[in-house]
């Protein structure tokens, strides 16, 4: 299974990737088209399309290629925006309403695998969040009473199941944990056995009209009634990329010398915060410890981050072996709670789901039962908490402002601060950087072999400048989060198109 970046996840050895029934678009007509083939696409297609609705999930890779493939799968009904600043923020009603929704969508998630009888290595466990100092102790009460309040089955815990220390720890029932692509690809055999089209390798432009919606993609033109993007970030430029950031978070999967796998979910309070988990995969257990999260494109040495992580792992345990190691994408909302609805400045019947931060699993299940009670009923209780075009200055506004100074300042600052001329003879091999060139910025990379990659360092979506992902191989932006491999390509939306490609002229190639 490949992902959207060169470090393999623990997700895919393990899975084969999905065989499509389809290469070719088998009608042009479709109730509903959603594009991108992640865990939400997948599970609202199958929702949909059991719903009666005739689904087409169109993905630009493969199935799981984005996020995905690269989560830690952890199922949580707490979320990285705590009980208590809901409640501050969106008012008590809302925190019971969105633990009720988390709720919900870890039943789904239940219900699916027992219903199917999904094998995806999945458990019930309790969750720990645990406080390490005085200002973390203080906070912890108040996240203890908002849950309380909010609907949590959560209580103190004397202990945790991991061996750091610890002032306080709470502990939420209910809580679990599974193999996330096999879950998914198992989702996706039963949507087309449900009579659903997967189709892979398809790209999807933005939609046109209204009644039907007219969709110009790689494999052909389609007529859709509704038209979902769960694409991670909806494509071209739109509000919502002024309202999510994108951060890039760091895992790791382990095995011990012993046999001291943690049993549960654990996490620090730390900024960011470390999450711990066991798995086994293929008969063999994995502790899977993540964190070191950053602003995408804001780490250069991003080996730096698998460092740190491997550090702090190996404080705490008697490491055998780092068997996998890999980063992922995700979108910090600036008011910390998912945009889930009617996608902003389009027509009413295209849809999007965007804004999970670390909390995709939950929020796909979210989104999937909200998405398609909206598009089958009209209707969603979901529907206020989760809308995209919500007004909410009081409740995101310092974090807006402060996620836009830093888009704003992308747009600027960056090209204007580019490094002086460099000399392109200064690549070692495995090295990339943007140089200058005859007036012209150039983003090159050098593989093992000397070959050279040179590519336009231009984002395509809207104008930022990308920088170099070393642990990844990639160019990511720092504005909205599109990523493209060394020649280009694009990895990760919202993007569409790839950076240009800049052909080197024989005067430059004689420099190296
Ligand atoms: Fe928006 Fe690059 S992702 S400018």
């Amino acid at each position: 299974m490949k992902r959207d970046g060169i470090q393999t996840s623990l997700w895919q050895p393990s899975v084969p990737d999905f065989t499509s029934r389809y290469t070719s678009l088998p009608s042009n007509r479709f109730d509903v088209v959603i594009v991108g083939g992640g865990i939400t696409g997948v599970t609202t297609g199958l929702m949909l399309q059991k719903a009666g609705k005739n689904c087409l999930i169109a993905e630009k890779h493969s199935l799981c290629f984005g996020t995905t493939g690269g989560t830690t799968a952890h199922l949580n009904t707490f979320l990285d925006t705590d009980y208590h600043t809901v409640k501050e923020k969106f008012g008590e009603e809302n925190a019971q309403r969105l633990h009720m929704a988390a709720e919900q969508a870890l039943q789904l998630i239940k219900k699916n695998i027992d219903t199917y009888d999904i094998e995806c290595g999945y458990s019930e466990q309790e969750g720990y969040l645990f406080s390490q100092d005085e200002k973390q102790t203080d906070q912890l009460n108040n996240i203890y009473q908002s849950s309380t309040n909010a609907g949590c089955n959560v209580e103190w815990a004397n202990g945790i199941p991991v061996p750091v220390a610890f002032d306080k720890a709470i502990v939420y029932s209910g809580q679990g944990q599974f193999h996330p692509t096999q879950y998914v690809m198992a989702l996706a055999r039963l949507f087309e056995e449900a009579g659903g089209v997967v189709l892979q390798n398809c790209s999807v432009g933005t939609t046109k009209g209204e009644a039907p919606l007219q969709l110009e993609t790689s494999l052909g033109l389609i007529e859709a009634e509704h038209v979902i993007y769960a694409t991670h970030i909806p494509p071209g430029i739109n509000l919502l990329h002024f309202r999510c950031a994108p951060y890039r978070s760091y895992a790791m999967a382990v095995t011990l010398q012993d046999d001291k796998y943690p049993v549960g979910l654990a996490y620090d309070m730390q900024n960011p915060y470390h999450y711990f988990r066991t798995q086994e995969v293929s008969g063999q257990k994995y502790l899977i410890v993540g964190g070191e999260d950053h602003k995408t494109a804001h780490v250069t040495h991003t080996e730096d981050c698998f460092r740190n992580l491997e550090v702090y792992i190996r404080k705490y345990y008697n490491v055998d072996k780092i068997a996998y190691q890999w980063s992922s994408q995700y979108f910090e909302p600036a008011d910390g709670l998912a945009y889930i609805g009617h996608l902003p400045g389009n027509p009413k019947n295209v849809w999007v789901a965007t804004g999970f931060s670390g909390n995709g699993m939950t929020y796909s299940h979210i989104a999937a039962i909200t998405l398609s009670d909206l598009i089958v009923k009209g209707e969603s209780v979901y529907s206020e908490l989760f809308n995209p075009n919500r007004v909410k200055p009081a409740a995101g506004f310092a974090n807006f402002v402060k996620e836009n100074v830093d888009v704003v300042k992308e747009f600027i600052g960056k090209r204007l601060s580019q490094e002086k001329l460099q000399s392109l003879a200064d690549l070692a091999p495995d090295e990339a950087k943007v140089v200058k060139y005859e007036g012209e910025s150039i983003a090159l990379y050098k593989n093992e072999s000397g070959q050279i990659y040179a590519v336009n360092p231009v984002c395509t979506h809207a104008k930022c400048i990308v920088d170099w992902n070393s642990a990844e191989k990639s160019w990511d932006c720092p504005c909205h989060g599109a990523r493209y491999d060394v020649s280009g390509q694009v990895l990760t939306g919202p993007a569409h198109k790839g950076l240009e490609v800049i052909v080197l002229s024989e005067a430059v190639k004689e420099k190296h």
